[in-house]
C-alpha cells in the first residue's frame, strides 16, 4: 500500500483507486453486473457481486488503505454496517454501549438485536469508571462514537482501547464525525471502525452507505463471511458515487472546518444562543483529548436556543441550509435532534439526555460562512 505520501490529500488520489489496470482510465469502471461467467470448474474471485464486485473491491482497498487496515468493507447504508458488525457477537454475550449515540444505532440495539438477546449497557462514554463498571463476565465489546450526536462529546479513545485490550474486548468505533483525513482510529489499536458514509465521506447528499476497516486477519475473516451471507452490500453504482465523491474529502473538510470556527465563534456571541456546542473551541470539554487523536476538530456545531426562539424561526425562514436528516455535504443542513435523528429514541431518554425541542445540529457546509451569518441573522429577526 501507497501509505508513505506527504500528505493525506494525495492518498484520497492515488490510492488503490486512482488508475484503472486494465485501461488506465482515471475513473474506475462501474461493473453493474450480478454474476459472472465461469470458464472452468475452479471458481474464480468473482463469481456473484454480493460476495464480491470489482467496483466495490475498489472502494474497499481504498477504505482500507485511508484507515490504515488490513481490510474494508462496503455496505448498503451506514445501520447495514452497524448490523453486519452486531453479529460478530452472540446471543447472550454483553456489550457497553455509549448512551450518546446515534438514534438510529440506540434503536437497533434496543428494539432489534435486545430480540437476538445481545445485552446491553448504557452508560457516559466520557467516564472511565463508569465504563469499567459496567464490565461483566459476558462482556464482550464496548460500541461508541469519538465525537458523539449531537453533542460532540469527547471519548478517550486511547484509554477504552486500553480497557479493551485489558479485558479481551472488541472496540468498535463509529467515527461518522471524524472521518479519516482527521483520525484514523485503527492506528490507536481500535478493532473495528464504522462510518455512515452517506455523510462526509461520499459528501454529496446521493448516495447512502456504509463503510469499515479492520486491522485483524481473523475479524477481517468473520465480517467477510457476514458481509456475504448477510448481503446488505454497496451496489457497483453507489460504490463508484462514493469513489468520486471521497477524492475531495480533504480539501471539503478543510473548508467546511475553517467556516465552522468562524461560524461557531459568531453564534457563541449571538444573543439569541443559550448553549454551543463545537468540539473546535478551546473551551470544549476533551478538545485536548481529541487533538491527540485527531488533526482536525470536526465541522458540525449544536446549538441550544432561548425560549425567545420558536422552532420556526429557524426550520422554517433559514434559506440556505437544507432542514433534513442528514450531515456532512456541501450544503449546510440544519437538523432538529429531538424530531429526526433521534426519533428512534424513546422520549424520556433524549430528554434525559438533554436532546429537548430547543437544541439544534447544525452541519457546515460550502456556503460563504458570511452567507451562512446573514441568513440566520434574517431568520431570527
Ligand atoms: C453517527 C451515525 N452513525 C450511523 C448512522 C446511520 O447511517 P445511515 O443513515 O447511512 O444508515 C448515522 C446516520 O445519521 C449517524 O449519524
Amino acid at each position: 500500500m501507497k501509505q508513505d505520501y506527504h500528505d493525506f490529500n494525495t492518498l484520497l488520489l492515488h490510492g488503490s483507486s486512482d488508475r484503472d489496470p486494465l485501461t488506465g482510465g482515471l475513473s474506475t469502471p462501474i461493473y453493474q453486473v450480478s454474476t459472472f461467467h465461469r470458464d472452468s470448474d475452479k471458481p474464480s474471485k468473482y463469481d456473484y457481486s454480493r460476495s464480491a464486485n470489482p467496483t466495490r473491491d475498489v472502494l474497499e482497498d481504498h477504505i482500507a488503505q485511508l484507515e490504515m487496515g488490513i481490510q474494508g468493507f462496503a455496505f448498503s447504508s451506514g445501520m447495514a454496517a452497524i448490523s453486519t458488525i452486531l453479529l460478530l457477537f452472540s446471543p447472550g454475550d454483553h456489550l457497553v454501549v455509549s448512551k450518546d449515540i446515534y438514534g438510529g444505532a440506540y434503536r437497533l440495539f434496543t428494539q432489534v438485536f435486545n430480540q437476538w438477546q445481545l445485552e446491553v449497557d448504557f452508560v457516559d462514554i466520557t467516564n472511565t469508571e463508569e465504563i469499567k463498571t459496567a464490565i461483566k463476565d459476558n462482556t464482550k465489546g464496548i460500541y461508541f462514537e469519538i465525537l458523539s450526536n449531537p453533542f460532540l462529546r469527547v471519548a478517550d479513545l486511547k484509554t477504552i482501547v486500553d480497557i479493551c485490550k485489558q479485558n479481551n474486548l472488541v472496540s468498535i468505533v463509529d467515527n461518522t464525525f471524524l472521518p479519516p483525513y482527521y483520525c484514523r482510529p485503527l492506528e490507536f489499536g481500535a478493532d473495528i471502525v464504522l462510518h455512515s458514509a452517506t455523510k462526509f465521506l461520499n459528501g454529496h447528499s446521493d448516495v447512502i452507505a456504509g463503510v469499515s476497516a479492520v486491522n485483524c486477519p481473523n475479524l477481517a475473516k468473520r465480517l467477510a463471511f457476514l458481509q456475504n451471507a448477510i448481503g446488505a452490500v454497496l451496489g457497483p453504482q453507489d460504490s463508484w458515487l462514493l469513489l468520486r465523491g471521497m477524492k475531495t474529502l480533504g480539501i471539503r473538510l478543510e473548508r467546511q472546518t475553517k467556516s465552522a470556527e468562524e461560524i461557531a465563534k459568531w453564534l457563541s456571541e449571538q444573543p439569541w444562543i443559550k448553549k454551543l456546542y463545537y468540539s473546535g473551541l478551546a473551551s470544549h470539554p476533551g478538545k485536548e483529548i481529541l487533538d491527540n487523536i485527531s488533526s482536525g476538530p470536526g465541522m458540525i456545531i449544536t446549538f441550544e436556543v432561548k425560549d425567545s426562539v420558536t422552532k420556526e424561526n429557524l426550520m422554517k425562514k433559514l434559506s440556505l441550509p437544507a432542514v433534513a436528516v442528514s450531515l456532512g455535504a456541501v450544503e449546510s443542513i440544519l437538523t432538529h435532534p429531538a424530531t429526526m435523528s433521534h426519533a428512534g429514541m424513546p422520549e424520556e431518554v433524549r430528554e434525559a439526555q438533554g436532546i429537548t425541542d430547543r437544541i439544534f445540529r447544525f452541519s457546515v457546509g460550502l456556503e460563504h460562512p458570511l452567507d451562512l451569518m446573514n441568513d440566520f441573522s434574517n431568520s431570527i429577526s
